[in-house]
């Protein structure tokens, strides 16, 4: 099994999504979701900001990264 490089450097995870808060939090009341299935965003990277527009796919081919979203599911 081939084993992965890990290349960590320090500079900011987030590049600019909100950066004129000082911490960026974002909250959901999982009832109230309008949809059977929705993902949020956690690479930093979407245009979509919280929820995930698929961004990370392309972030992960230029990085070796490997971030996805967070599922949540209406039950
Ligand atoms: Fe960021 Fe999908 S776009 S996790």
């Amino acid at each position: 099994k081939p084993r992965r490089m890990v290349v960590v450097r320090a500079e900011a995870i987030n590049p600019d999504i909100k950066k004129d808060e000082a911490k960026v939090v974002d909250s959901v009341l999982v009832t109230e979701l309008s949809k059977p299935l929705t993902a949020y965003c956690r690479c930093w990277r979407s245009g979509t900001f919280p929820l995930c527009d698929g961004s990370h796919v392309k972030h992960n081919k230029e990085t070796g990264d490997n971030v996805g979203p967070l599922l949540l599911k209406k039950q």
